[in-house]
């Protein structure tokens, strides 16, 4: 299986000069700390204190996710997932990169009998009301998904949701529209499972939200959709063990880390643009913006997550990044090959002569390369990770490489990448706030 590839070469004085580039001497200097903390990092997970890292092995998990999505396959016509931050970003990121018509035209599935799926990850009525009322319950499941299980958003809409399908359905009936995953043994949720006798999922306690991705908060509802989740937790499993490799040119995701923890200690490269040149990634940047804020952004430290799309964001944020403050690293991410190939006409319309014959995938990549030489140009560092593909597998490897980073990320700044102090602060002030509130009556 091709693997994904990484071009450091644009961040290097070498390339964009000093005092924008890392220097040999610097990288020199960087790799024994960089040494330090993947074996601290490999030595937690070897203790078992790392739960992300374990998800690529556990195969029993995706078989039983695998079996109860085939009966709501068959039962059902709709999917609703209720979550938000990690309990919606991951799945969201995979529904736009592998539902995509480009990568399930390869898969063997009957996508008649697939159900359509939909994410309520907000509390704003305009978009919720509207939402649940177009759907015909009759046909519908519920996937009602929070680590905590106490989450505000989530437990406001799966109130509204649960007390609707309770008066249509009745006392019992309600019942199995449901799946809820939650902490195993903590929270009003998993009290509720227990109550009511719910059918559910687990996310492992110590695997946080954000890291979530691979356990069944995302696998359960995209293999309901119909993706290949067993190929992305093999991709998964293919990158974790280039992860967990202590040759430090074997393992990307170090790479990365030494890479942007120097550019934003040592200059002044505080911001992280990533800029895939694949609209199907589009979403994967807002995984990887909470991933990287959520982790990393404590004590006045961390990058400054951006998202961008190319060719998109060339007639947008390109100016910017080229011409603006030079505090940014942007990662241009490529596929190799396209899943769909289109050729340009030939035309004798001067202006358009120099398309004629290649194929769109062609222009793309010669887009990509361009934006990378004009920001080298004007000293802007720059990171070119290549995909085979865009499949399950890759998607899967790429998830697995960006959450090795990001924990490698808080060992070198000595940071805990996996409590988000912040976000508690904002969950606790509204429940205060709302408490504050005059509720309507409750009618009885
Ligand atoms: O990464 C995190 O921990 C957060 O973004 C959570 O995913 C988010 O706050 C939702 O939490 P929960 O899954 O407990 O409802």
């Amino acid at each position: 299986m091709e693997k994904i590839t990484l071009d450091m070469t644009g961040v290097l004085a070498d390339a964009i000069g000093e005092p924008h580039g890392i220097t040999a001497q610097e990288w020199d200097a960087m790799l024994p700390r960089l040494r330090t903390a993947q074996q601290r990092l490999c030595e937690r997970h070897a203790m078992h204190q790392l739960g992300f890292a374990e998800l690529p092995f556990d195969q029993a998990t995706v078989e039983s996710i695998l079996k109860v999505a085939q009966q709501v396959r068959y039962r059902f016509d709709h999917v609703v997932v209720l979550g938000i931050g990690g309990s919606a970003l991951g799945l969201r990121a995979m529904l736009e990169a592998l539902l995509n018509p480009s990568v399930v035209m390869h898969d063997s599935l009957d996508r008649r009998s697939v159900p359509t799926l939909s994410i309520f990850d907000n509390v704003d009525p305009d978009a919720f009301v509207p939402g649940i009322q177009q759907l015909d319950w009759r046909m519908t499941c519920v996937n009602v998904v929070s680590k905590s299980g106490k989450t505000v958003e989530t437990g406001a809409q799966w109130l509204i949701v649960r007390e609707l399908l309770q008066k249509r359905f009745g006392s019992q009936r309600w019942k199995d529209h449901v799946i809820v995953t939650t902490d195993p043994a903590t929270g009003p949720l998993r009290a509720m499972v227990i109550c009511e006798g719910l059918r559910s999922f687990e996310v492992p306690p110590n695997v946080g939200g954000r890291f979530s991705a691979l356990t069944p908060v995302a696998l359960f509802p995209a293999a309901c959709a119909g993706i290949d989740i067993a190929e992305m937790i093999a991709g998964a499993q293919a990158m974790a063990e280039r992860c967990f490799s202590e040759a430090i040119e074997e393992n990307s995701a170090a790479q990365l880390a030494g890479i942007h923890y120097l550019l934003d200690t040592a200059h002044q490269k505080s911001m992280a643009v990533m800029m895939p040149y694949a609209q199907a990634l589009r979403r994967f940047t807002d995984w990887y913006v909470q991933l990287l804020a959520e982790s990393l952004g404590k004590q006045g430290l961390g990058q400054t997550p951006i998202p961008a799309v190319g060719a998109t964001d060339q007639h947008s944020q390109l100016q910017l990044f080229v011409d603006g403050p030079n505090n940014k690293v942007v990662t241009i991410m490529t596929v190799a090959h396209h899943n769909c190939a289109v050729t340009i006409p030939h035309t004798d319309e001067p202006s358009f002569a120099f398309l004629g014959g290649h194929d769109m995938a062609t222009l793309l990549q010669g887009e990509a390369m361009a934006t990378r030489q004009s920001l080298q140009e004007a000293q802007r560092p720059t990171l070119h990770l290549q995909l085979p593909r865009l499949s399950p597998h890759t998607f899967g490897a790429l998830l697995f490489c960006y959450e090795w980073h990001v924990a490698l990320l808080g060992e070198l700044y000595g940071l805990n990448a996996f409590d988000q102090p912040g976000v508690e602060r904002g969950k606790q002030l509204t429940r205060e706030h709302l408490r504050q509130q005059r509720p309507m009556p409750s009618v009885a």
